[in-house]
C-alpha cells in the first residue's frame, strides 16, 4: 500500500476522550481527517457542542457522548452506552486525565489521591477492558493511552505527586496490555507529551504568569508544544502506518526530557 494511504482511517470509528478541548480536540481532528467517524467524550455539555460543532463545519463525522470519567461509575456507564448504542470502536484514544492539585505529598488527603487515580488511570482501565474487548474477537484494534512526560521525571515546579504515579502506572498499563493483546492485532501504545499550551495550563499560567516564560526556555526548542502538533502521532499510532509498533510510549515534548 502507498505510504500516504496507510495513514487513512476510512470505514474506522474511533473515540476520543476529552476530545471537545485541547490535546482530545486536535487528536480527533486528525483522525476525523484522516476519514475516522469520530465520537468525542467530556463532562460538560456545552464544550462537547461547541466541539461537534467545530469539527462539523470542518465536514467531519464527529458525535459525542457526555460522562464524569473521573468517577469510576460513569466510566462503566459510557462504556454500555457505547457498547449499546454505538457500532464497535476500533481506535480508543484515552486522553482524559490531569493533575488538578498542587499539593505536596505531605499535605496531600487520601481521597485527593484517590480521585487522581481514578481520573488518570481507573478509567483508562475500565474503558480498555470493555472497549479493548470488543476489539478481541475483530481482531484488530488501535488503543493509545495519553501519559506524559511526567511518567518519567518528577516536575520541579510542580507538586502533587500522584499524578507522576498515575502516568507511570499509565505507562506500564500500556505495556503490560501490549503484550496481552498482540496475538490479537491490536495495538497499544502510550503518547507521553511534555508541555503543551492547554486550557490545564493556561490556568496554571494565570495563577503564575511567570510560569509561561519558565517552562518555554526549560525546553531545547523554546517553545510550548502547539495542541495540533499532537495530531498527527496520534494518527500514525490510529492506523496502519504504525502495524508493527505496540507497548511503545512515544515521547513528544521539544526535547524537554534532554535537558
Ligand atoms: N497539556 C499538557 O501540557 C500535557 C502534558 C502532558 C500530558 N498531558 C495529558 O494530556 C491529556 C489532555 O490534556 P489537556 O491539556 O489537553 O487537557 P484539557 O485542556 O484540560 O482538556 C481536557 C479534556 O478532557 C475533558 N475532561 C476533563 N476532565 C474530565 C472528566 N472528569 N471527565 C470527562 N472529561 C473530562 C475536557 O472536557 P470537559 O471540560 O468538558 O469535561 C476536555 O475535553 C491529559 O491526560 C493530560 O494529563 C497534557
Amino acid at each position: 500500500m502507498p505510504v500516504l494511504d496507510q495513514f487513512r482511517l476510512d470505514g474506522k470509528r474511533a473515540l476520543v476522550t476529552g476530545g471537545s478541548r485541547g490535546l482530545g480536540l486536535e487528536m480527533a481532528r486528525a483522525l476525523g481527517e484522516a476519514g475516522a467517524q469520530v465520537i468525542i467524550s467530556g463532562s460538560n455539555a456545552d464544550n462537547l457542542q461547541k466541539a461537534c460543532t467545530e469539527l462539523g463545519s470542518e465536514d467531519l463525522h464527529v458525535t459525542s457522548v457526555q460522562a464524569d470519567l473521573s468517577r469510576p461509575e460513569e466510566a462503566e456507564r459510557m462504556c454500555d452506552v457505547l457498547l449499546k448504542e454505538h457500532p464497535p470502536i476500533d481506535i480508543l484514544v484515552n486522553n482524559v486525565g490531569g493533575r488538578r492539585l498542587n499539593t505536596p505529598t505531605e499535605d496531600l488527603a487520601l481521597e485527593d489521591w484517590h480521585r487522581i487515580m481514578d481520573l488518570n488511570l481507573t478509567q483508562v482501565f475500565i474503558l480498555t477492558k470493555r472497549l479493548g474487548a470488543a476489539m478481541i474477537p475483530r481482531q484488530w484494534g488501535r488503543i493509545i493511552n495519553i501519559a506524559s512526560i511526567n511518567a518519567f521525571w518528577p516536575g520541579k515546579v510542580m507538586r502533587g505527586r500522584s499524578y507522576e504515579t498515575s502516568k507511570a502506572a499509565l505507562a506500564m498499563f500500556t505495556k503490560a496490555v501490549a503484550a496481552d493483546w498482540a496475538m490479537h492485532g491490536i495495538t497499544v501504545n502510550a503518547i507521553a507529551p511534555g508541555p503543551f499550551l492547554t486550557d490545564a495550563n493556561r490556568r496554571w499560567i494565570g495563577e503564575r504568569p511567570e510560569f509561561e516564560g519558565e517552562v518555554a526556555t526549560s525546553i531545547p526548542m523554546g517553545r510550548w508544544g502547539r495542541p495540533g502538533e499532537i495530531g498527527p502521532l496520534a494518527l500514525y499510532l490510529a492506523s496502519e502506518a504504525s502495524s508493527f509498533m505496540t507497548g511503545s510510549v512515544l515521547v513528544l515534548d521539544g526535547g524537554k526530557l534532554l535537558w
